[in-house]
């Protein structure tokens, strides 16, 4: 796994704060913040998007890896997660099998506070079902 830079998980923890504060958040009070490093250098980003109809409501990391695709990111470095808990907050589940898909992605757990985790999908994971399974099959 490539190691990232101090200056990279701080552009990429940056960049994830500024956005968490675009959140629309109305119901849950809860706005999360994420940023996607691309393996170009370039950083994505995204925030919680809730409705009305609650369950239609998407998590800051999907939108941020759906950002990275949109622009043409092939391969996902590392991603950002920033929310105002302690500890900082973990990926959902849903969340980390669409990161999943990209491979081990670097993660990085941050809050407002300064605190920052630093863990892997591989970690948050284990035992996924991913890309290479559908290589496997027999037919
Ligand atoms: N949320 C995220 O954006 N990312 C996560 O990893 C966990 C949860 C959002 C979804 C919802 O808008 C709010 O946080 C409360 O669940």
């Amino acid at each position: 796994m490539m190691k990232l830079s101090d200056a990279e998980i701080d552009r990429l923890v940056e960049a994830a704060g500024a956005v968490r504060r675009r959140a629309h958040a109305p119901y849950s009070n809860f706005a999360v913040g994420s940023a996607v490093l691309d393996g170009d250098g370039q950083i994505h980003r995204g925030c919680n998007v809730e409705n009305a109809s609650y369950g239609l409501s998407v998590c800051a990391e999907r939108h941020a890896v759906a950002a990275a695709v949109a622009a043409g990111a092939k391969q996902l470095i590392a991603v950002a997660v920033v929310t105002d808990t302690s500890p900082p907050t973990s990926p959902c589940g849903a969340c980390r099998q669409v990161l999943r898909e990209f491979g081990n992605v670097q993660v990085i757990l941050a809050n407002l506070q300064g605190d920052r985790t630093m863990t892997s999908i591989a970690e948050l994971l284990p035992d996924a079902f991913g890309p290479e399974v559908l290589a496997q099959r027999g037919e």
